[in-house]
């Protein structure tokens, strides 16, 4: 079996996946309770935290899925992007576990990571698909035509849409993280009480900061008035990210000719986005947010490296 470790962020995951894609195990635990009194994830913090739960998550996922070390063939390990020092926490213990046990390691790309978990069992998607992923760091339109990368067709030239909710969370005191938050908060809210517009920019590309930027001057502008219009502001705010999000997602569709389209990401979970593409395939809820079971299916589509030429490897802070 694969042994995934993923610590890019503020979740410490670990998780056992055959090499048929099927989980055994999907062990992750979340920081996000210690970062939210500062309303986002401070790395210094999130880097000792990974360091007290990484081993716990490991022996986690072996004991979920039944299984030891003895059962472990390959360990897979997010190499980048994320927080370089989140990442080498993770990096550092796969290293020690795959280097003692003389197993090789398959470095992998977190966003890879995020599309792979589409070729999870027990429905897997197969490629070409058109794939958008937006996460708390990046959104991408991808277009896959195999098991092991994509070619990039647009990015966002500022905020990642994730990153938008967050930030609008925030406006809106609705706390971190700020994504569930909002889609829970819209379902009271009348989506059209506030326009919202979001830039459209050349290409296949977005641009999420000037609607954070909108939503910021409807707070002031409430002023004492905003919280009795919380549902409302979170409703139109997430409408907007979500058309742009689709607008985008269409207009990729038409240019590649794809027939199958898909969504991954944290902002995959978002209830009207998946509503709003209702023929895209998204993952599971669990498998939308980070999660190590998408890092040991990217593992299957990796050549491993052999012990102990891995022990060189260095994390990656930005993507390639
Ligand atoms: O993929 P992910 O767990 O981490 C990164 O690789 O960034 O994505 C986290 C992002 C956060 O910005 C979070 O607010 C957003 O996904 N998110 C959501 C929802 N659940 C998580 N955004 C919108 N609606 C949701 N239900
Ligand atoms: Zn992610």
């Amino acid at each position: 079996m694969i042994l995934g470790i993923e610590t890019s962020c503020d979740e410490t995951a670990a998780a056992l996946v055959t090499p048929e894609g099927e989980i055994r195990s999907n062990v992750v635990s979340s920081q996000a309770a210690l970062h939210a009194r500062y309303g986002g994830v401070v790395p210094e913090v999130a880097s000792r935290r990974h360091l007290e739960l990484v081993g716990p998550a490991i022996r986690e996922a072996l004991a979920a899925g039944r299984a030891t070390l003895d059962d472990v063939g390959t360990v897979a390990v997010t190499q980048g992007p994320g927080l370089v020092g989140a990442l080498l926490v993770g990096l550092s213990a796969a290293k020690a576990l795959a280097w003692a046990r003389g197993l090789p390691l398959a470095p992998v790309d977190h966003l890879q990571g995020h599309v792979a978990s589409l070729y999870l069992g027990p429905d897997p998607l197969e490629p070409p698909f058109l794939c958008l992923l937006a996460s708390g760091g990046h959104t991408l339109l991808l277009d896959v035509q195999g098991h092991d990368g994509y070619r990039v067709l647009g990015s966002s030239l500022d905020d990642a849409a994730g990153e938008a909710f967050d930030k609008g969370a925030r406006l809106l005191g609705l706390g971190y993280p700020g994504g569930a938050a909002i889609d829970a908060a819209a379902r009271e809210g009348d989506p059209e009480a506030f326009a919202f517009p979001v830039a459209r920019v050349g290409g296949h590309d977005f641009s999420f900061s000037g609607v954070k930027t909108a939503l910021l001057y409807a707070v002031r502008e409430l002023g004492d008035g905003a919280a009795a219009r919380q549902a409302d502001l979170a409703a139109s705010y997430q409408r907007a990210i979500v058309r742009a999000l689709v607008r985008g997602t269409t207009a990729a569709v038409e240019r590649t000719g794809h027939d199958t389209v898909a969504v991954v990401g944290g902002v995959a979970a978002n209830s009207e986005l998946r509503a709003a593409l209702p023929d895209a395939t998204a993952p599971p809820l669990a498998l939308c947010t980070d999660n190590a079971a998408m890092i040991g299916s990217a593992a299957r589509y990796v050549e491993a490296i052999p012990s102990p030429r891995y022990l060189a490897l260095d994390a990656y802070a930005s993507a390639a």
